[in-house]
């Protein structure tokens, strides 16, 4: 399967364009880093690829067609702060199990304890809760994963430990990732191409 974000503009008033005609597309294969200066619009052009923002012209398609948001969207963005998008008021069984029911061999990949389950998101630390919500990207119909700067608060074990979960896991299982980071280093060590922020983008 191909995604692919086609001559995408976006502004969040109409006085300063933030993303003009910015292309780029990702295989199920494949791994692409993305780049760019804070503040630049790479988040921006996430929420784009992966449904959460409308307004925009231009066009994000799988294999050439418009992703309908009816059903269940295939593609799935993982945010940096996972404290963000999870109910306060939910004890983490809940919010694991809200997008689907994961399999105990993917909670033991990805190092989740069950004693983690029965606390409140604030009772955990910024890479337990990112664990949890990679997992519930991981829905088996998810087909590509936008993974924003997912472990810039997190020490540089932790990081690499989440980080080949997660490639083994889109790897076995034929799911494209998208990865922004801020970090050359980490995305030379596993990406197939990194894209420049600023060269895709014809501001
Ligand atoms: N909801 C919003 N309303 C208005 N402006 C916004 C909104 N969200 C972001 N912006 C602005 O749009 C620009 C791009 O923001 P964005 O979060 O996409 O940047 P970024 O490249 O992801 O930065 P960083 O590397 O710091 O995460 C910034 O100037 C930001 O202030
Ligand atoms: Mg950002």
């Amino acid at each position: 399967m191909e995604l692919k974000a086609n001559n995408i503009s976006f502004s969040y008033n109409k006085k300063k364009p933030i993303l003009k005609d910015i292309s780029l597309s990702v295989n199920s294969n494949q791994i692409i880093g993305l780049m760019g200066d804070s503040g630049s619009g790479k988040s921006t052009l996430c929420k784009i690829i992966a449904g959460y923002l409308t307004h925009y012209t231009g066009e994000v398609t799988i294999d050439g067609k418009k992703i309908p948001d009816k059903d269940y969207y295939p593609v799935q963005l993982i945010f940096q702060h996972p404290e963000k998008t999870m109910n306060p008021k939910w004890k983490m069984d809940k919010v694991l199990n809200e997008s689907w029911t994961p399999t105990q061999d993917l909670k033991d990949t990805f190092g989740l304890k069950d004693s983690w389950l029965t606390r409140w998101p604030n009772e955990l630390s910024g890479g337990e809760l990112q664990r949890f919500s990679i997992i519930r990207a991981l829905n088996p119909k998810t087909k590509f994963i936008i993974a924003d700067e997912i472990s810039t608060m997190l020490d540089a074990v932790t990081q690499v430990q989440i980080w080949e979960a997660l490639i083994g896991h889109c790897k076995a299982n034929n799911i494209g990732i998208l990865a922004v980071s801020h970090d050359k280093d980490l995305l030379e060590v596993f990406c197939d191409d990194i894209l420049y922020f600023d060269e895709i983008n014809n501001l």
